[in-house]
C-alpha cells in the first residue's frame, strides 16, 4: 500500500471545505453520514464545521454496495432505519467516496422521501471516471484517478479503517 494523501493534508482540506460548505449551507441544517464509511471524515467535518459557524444537527443511515471485494455489486442496499426529523430540513449527505455514483443518488432520493426541503451532496474523495449514474456533488474534498483506497474510514473488507492517512492498494 502507498500513501496517496497524508493527514497533514486532509486537515488542510477539511478547514477549506468546511468554510465553503458555511457559506453555501444555512446555518442550521442536518448531516446526514453515510456508515461506515465516512464516519471518520463526517467527525472532523462536523467540528471544521462549528468552528466556522454552522450549527449542523447530525444523523446517520448505513447503505452497502460493495462486498468484499474490490469491486461494487451493483446494487445499493440501506440497513437500518431512516433518520427522523427531517421533515423540512435542509440536509447535507456526508459520504466518503463518489465511485459509480449510485450511493449518493439513492441516499438524496431516500432523503427527500423523508420530506428534506432540499439535499446536497458531500464526498470527501471523488472518483469522476468510475461515475455511472450522474449524480450532482456540490462539495468534495479530492478528486482522485481510478484506484482503490483505503484509510480514515474507509475499508478493504472491512480492515484499514484505523489508518490515519488514505492510502491507495495495488
Ligand atoms: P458507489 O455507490 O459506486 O458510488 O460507491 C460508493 C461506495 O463504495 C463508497 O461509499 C465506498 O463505501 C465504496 N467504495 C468505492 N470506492 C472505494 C475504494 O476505493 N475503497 C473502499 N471503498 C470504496
Ligand atoms: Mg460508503
Amino acid at each position: 500500500m502507498r500513501k496517496l494523501i497524508d493527514s497533514a493534508e486532509i486537515d488542510i482540506r477539511l478547514e477549506a471545505l468546511a468554510r465553503s460548505i458555511a457559506a453555501e449551507m444555512p446555518a442550521d441544517f442536518t448531516m446526514v453520514v453515510v456508515m461506515k464509511g465516512a464516519m471518520v471524515f463526517a467527525a472532523d467535518l462536523l467540528r471544521a464545521l462549528g468552528v466556522e459557524g454552522a450549527r449542523p444537527r447530525l444523523e446517520t443511515i448505513q447503505l452497502a454496495s460493495y462486498g468484499d471485494g474490490k469491486t461494487s455489486s451493483g446494487a445499493v442496499s440501506q440497513t437500518g432505519g431512516v433518520p427522523p426529523g427531517l421533515q423540512g430540513r435542509h440536509v447535507l449527505v456526508v459520504d466518503d467516496i463518489a465511485d459509480s455514483g449510485r450511493s449518493l443518488d439513492w441516499a438524496r432520493a431516500l432523503l427527500f422521501r423523508a420530506g428534506a426541503a432540499d439535499v446536497r451532496l458531500c464526498a470527501l474523495l471523488d472518483k469522476p471516471s468510475r461515475r455511472e449514474v450522474p449524480v450532482p456533488l456540490d462539495f468534495v474534498g479530492f478528486t482522485i484517478d481510478d484506484v482503490f483506497v483505503v484509510g480514515y474510514g474507509i475499508d478493504y473488507a472491512e480492515d484499514y479503517r484505523y489508518l490515519p492517512f488514505i492510502g491507495a492498494v495495488d
